[in-house]
């Protein structure tokens, strides 16, 4: 099949749906007008077994131009805090159901989405390319890694309760760092069972990032965390 009937058929499925469907990776080429992008359903099988990723895992700061495809980017996301009990809505990470959990801000080049884990969706937030606001490498570019704005995907981890006042400051941020652990882990595991490479940043341009991003008083960005290919 040509590239062009590729993106014929991707006009008239956008069309149809209201949502873009996407068979790549996050492509530079429809980055003119951002549209919620349908994920796909997580792939269960394949990868390699837990005790294999567990023995794999870790922190690396040099990614590939490689762009992570549709399937794999809707798996990790599914991965790190999908839906995987529908008939009671709860998670792959474990939840406060009282307080509400962490949301995953996606940015890549095109800008970045809202992970609607319940719809299985990405929706638009800004279409701007942030990436180069969500972390800076410690040690420096150069040493362990390259320039973070490199990684195809950054994950963004938003708290969004900040300002509730049944709770502390203390239990506030304790919830919120908790619940991006899990999430962050689960992340971290599905990248070494995949192949793909990670880190986590609590080291970003917050206050500008979380501008950027346009993010209410109660949001509180807690970690980034870079995906891609070796
Ligand atoms: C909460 C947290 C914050 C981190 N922040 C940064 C960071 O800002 N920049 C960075 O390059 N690495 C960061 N890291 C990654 C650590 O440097 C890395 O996990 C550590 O070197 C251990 O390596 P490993 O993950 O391969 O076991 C962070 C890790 C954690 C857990």
């Amino acid at each position: 099949m040509s590239k062009e009937m590729n993106r014929r058929e991707f006009m008239k499925a956008s069309a149809a749906t209201g949502a873009v469907l996407m068979t790549g990776g996050l492509s530079p080429a429809f980055a003119q007008e951002l549209k919620p992008i349908q994920l796909l359903a997580p792939q269960l099988d394949g990868g390699r077994p837990l005790m294999q990723a567990l023995k794999d895992r870790r922190s690396t700061r040099w990614y590939s131009k490689k762009e992570i495809p549709l399937q794999v980017l809707s798996t990790l996301l599914w991965a790190a805090v999908g839906v995987n009990r529908p008939h009671i809505g709860l998670r792959t990470a474990p939840q406060r159901l009282s307080s509400g959990g962490i949301d995953i801000y996606v940015a890549t080049a095109d800008g970045v989405f809202f992970y609607e884990a319940k719809e299985n969706v990405l929706n638009p937030v800004v279409a701007e390319d942030v990436r180069n606001f969500s972390g800076q490498q410690y040690p420096p570019p150069g040493m362990y890694g390259g320039p973070v704005g490199e990684a195809p995907v950054n994950l963004i981890y938003v708290w969004d309760g900040l300002k509730n006042p049944r709770y502390s400051d203390e239990l506030n941020l304790c919830l919120a760092f908790s619940l991006t652990g899990f999430i962050s882990q689960n992340a971290y595991l599905y990248c070494a069972s995949e192949g793909l490479v990670t880190v986590v940043r609590n080291w970003f341009a917050k206050p500008a990032l979380e501008k950027k991003m346009k993010l209410r008083p109660e949001q509180y960005a807690t970690l980034v965390q870079s995906v891609g290919y070796p």
